[in-house]
């Protein structure tokens, strides 16, 4: 990543970025001049174009046509709308499958998946990526000293997979970058077992349909293959948009907690990392996963500010049920982002699509044209939007590290396992929900980090986990730190070979206990806790069989073969605490373990410990009670720069007491004491300077 190329290079002179997907390939040329216009009247100052447009620059093989896309850039830029430029190359047109099939993606079964959609391409073809990379050349060698360019878009959601004999070479070449030769493959695919020995390389395939289940470390290699197949394809266009635009930076859009492919991996290759978010309103838990999708996105960027490059301002085509969107909910949602440290607010898209497949998805400016509803909000949200220049480049302090690694969520989601019901991104947002509940701002971090700046570090599932990771943080507890690890964690290698002797073996010492069983609960009752205090508490799907070796154990379980035997345990290691959790505890329970462990880690949320009434906020009027240190239900707490965001997500007004005297940059209006947030109200309170 060039810290040289960020946000900043295009928030200069711009401030917070507002726009949109701008397809003009599916409108006549004078809607092309009425779009501009209305972008302008729209406040709208960036524009990705292109994303769809393969077929038309290039109608065959080797023709091109950019006199169209001249005009759009030009009438963008006199309209004062920077534009993100793609490279059309997620939709290859249907010449390409058409008379060269070998470029399409096989699925699992041998299925070739074929054109007349989007994203029908192997990411290993060498005939795609080398007519993909002549097209990236000639658009950024046209566009280079563009004035509108701002911004190259790489490809889109990249997410890929092909199972094809192109992609099967590709496979073995990259295993043997990997193991050198096939004893070590042999090795670490444990191909003893079931008479799977390779004794040639040709032999090698990815995960194909077999009779029963594939062997668990070829799957594994072939999500992290897969993942930097595209990465690699990724590289190649933009190293070719480098070498002629080393002014513009490259991005490429994220979808969040988007499993195929690691992001950790990706955005250090990028220059500003994007992402697609689209929440659905009918998920009662859609602000906190939101918060926690915008807090991962800011992560992978190393803190900088990010670009939410994709979002709906009401239904999506893919949706089978659209609840709408109140009025207030797109600002609500965009400020959510802009508050956990977007420095621009993007949807998909601008003009609503007459045909195709996404003819049904919501847009800046609906089929009904300007004079609607949405529309006007729109328009309110842009030139509101103006007002947060305050924030633009700040960052979202965190002291509390989430730890999450792509490697071990496809290992501990392959079948085979003791249970399906212990998934990586419900334990990671079991983890997260108390902590936001808190106003307690995280950043998500991999577990191999350096952690050293992190007052606590939460690991909500490490099944598989590097011997790094696990001296790192045994380090970093025994140099002060507090940590908390979830239930089914360090469990098995980087091969996916489970690490044998009492569990979790790397972390045994620091833990101060081990387990020799993990026994998956009954569906039909809860699992019985209890406290060291003797109150009782539920938790389900999950309990181990632990001892302590030097740990105390808050709770035990209460019933069966396990009674008595430790649930939570907390031990005292060196000059910090680690926290183990051996079960999947009921939210209010949850809550309560959280908040002991920021105790132990002497961290509060960004307000104090408002539930204490201590200070920061109070709730009141309607908007219910809050547990220990939480904040008022459906109310969202976050500090960027020296800005606090107050948002209220809840179908209530509620009532906070803001201690400090501030302005809300929203109204202009000064605030102190009682303050009553209506449903989806937003205040951005800067402190008197
Ligand atoms: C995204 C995609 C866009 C559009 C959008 C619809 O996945 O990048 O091109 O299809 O979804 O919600």
């Amino acid at each position: 990543m060039s810290p040289r190329l960020g946000m900043h290079t295009l928030t200069a002179g711009r401030g917070l970025l507002f726009g949109g997907d701008y397809n003009p390939e599916q409108w006549p040329e004078e809607v092309w001049e009425r779009d501009a216009a209305l972008m302008r009247a729209a406040g709208v100052n960036l524009a990705t174009v292109g994303v769809f447009s393969w077929a038309r620059i290039e109608p065959e093989p080797g023709v091109r046509d950019f006199g169209w896309l001249d005009r759009v850039l030009d009438l963008l830029h006199d309209a004062g709308v920077a534009v993100d430029l793609a490279t059309p190359t997620a939709s290859p047109p249907p010449w390409m499958g058409h008379r060269w099939p070998q470029t399409l993606p096989v699925d699992e079964s041998g299925h070739t998946l074929w054109y007349g959609s989007r994203n029908q391409f192997c990411p290993s073809s060498p005939i795609y990526r080398r007519r993909a990379l002549a097209l990236v050349a000639d658009l950024a060698d046209r566009y280079a000293d563009h004035p509108a360019l701002a911004l190259w878009h790489v490809g889109n959601e990249y997410g890929q997979v092909c199972h094809c004999d192109v992609a099967a070479q590709a496979f073995r070449d990259w295993l043997h970058e990997r193991y050198g030769d096939l004893a070590g493959l042999n090795e670490a695919w444990g191909t003893t077992f079931w008479s799977q020995r390779y004794g040639d390389w040709a032999e090698i395939l990815p995960p194909r349909r077999a009779p029963y289940l594939v062997n668990p470390t070829q799957r594994l290699d072939f999500q992290r293959f897969t993942s930097d197949a595209l990465r690699a394809h990724f590289r190649a266009e933009r190293d070719l948009l480098r070498a002629r635009t080393p002014h513009v930076p490259v991005t490429t859009n994220f979808m969040g907690l988007f499993k195929p492919v690691d992001y950790w991996l990706w955005a250090g290759e990028e220059d500003i990392v994007a992402n697609d978010w689209y929440p659905d309103p009918a998920d009662p838990d859609f602000p906190a996963r939101a918060a926690l999708t915008h807090d991962l996105i800011r992560s992978l960027g190393g803190g900088r500010p990010w670009l939410l490059l994709e979002s709906a301002t009401g239904a999506v085509n893919w949706r089978r049920h659209n609840l709408p969107k109140p009025a207030g909910q797109l600002r609500l949602e965009s400020l959510q982002a802009v508050a956990r440290g977007a420095d621009g607010i993007c949807y998909f898209q601008w003009r609503a699509s007459r045909f195709g497949a996404e003819r049904f998805h919501s847009a800046m400016l609906p089929h009904a044209g300007p004079d609607t509803r949405a529309h006007a909000e729109v328009r309110a949200h842009g030139a509101e939007l103006r007002r947060l220049a305050a924030v633009v480049g700040e960052p979202v302090p965190a002291r509390v590290a989430l730890l999450h690694d792509w490697p071990s969520w496809w290992a501990l989601e392959e079948p085979g396992r003791p249970s399906d019901r212990l998934n990586a991104v419900d334990q990671l947002f079991g983890y997260y929900h108390p902590l936001w509940r808190r106003g307690v701002a995280v950043d998500l971090a991999h577990p191999e980090a350096d952690l050293t700046g992190y007052a606590c570090v939460v690991a909500p599932n490490l099944y598989l986990i590097s011997d790094a990771a696990a001296q790192a943080l045994t380090g970093y507890v025994a140099g002060g730190g507090t940590l908390l690890v979830g239930p089914f964690s360090g469990v098995a290698d980087p091969n996916g070979h489970i690490r044998t002797g009492r569990f979790p073996a790397p972390l045994r010492a620091v833990l101060g206990g081990s387990g020799e069983a993990w026994l998956p609960a009954a569906t039909d009752r809860p699992v019985r806790c209890r406290w060291a205090d003797g109150r009782e508490f539920t938790a389900s799907v999950w309990t181990e069989s632990l001892r302590v070796e030097g740990a105390e154990a808050v709770a035990t379980f209460v019933d069966g073969d396990l009674a008595g035997s430790p649930a939570v345990l907390r031990h005292r290691h060196g000059g910090g605490v680690a926290w183990y959790v051996a079960t999947i505890a009921d939210p209010a329970p949850q809550a309560e373990l959280i908040e002991r462990v920021l105790v132990d880690a002497g961290v509060t949320g960004v307000l104090g410990h408002p539930g204490a009434g201590e200070s920061g906020v109070g709730s009141g009027g309607s908007g219910g009670t809050a547990g220990p240190g939480e904040m008022p239900p459906g109310v969202e707490a976050v500090r960027r720069g020296s800005v606090l965001f107050l948002l209220n997500h809840g179908a209530d007004p509620v009532d906070v007491t803001v201690s400090d005297p501030a302005t809300d940059l929203l109204t202009s209006e000064p605030v102190s004491g009682r303050l009553t947030l209506a449903p989806r109200a937003v205040v951005a309170l800067r402190p008197p300077r």
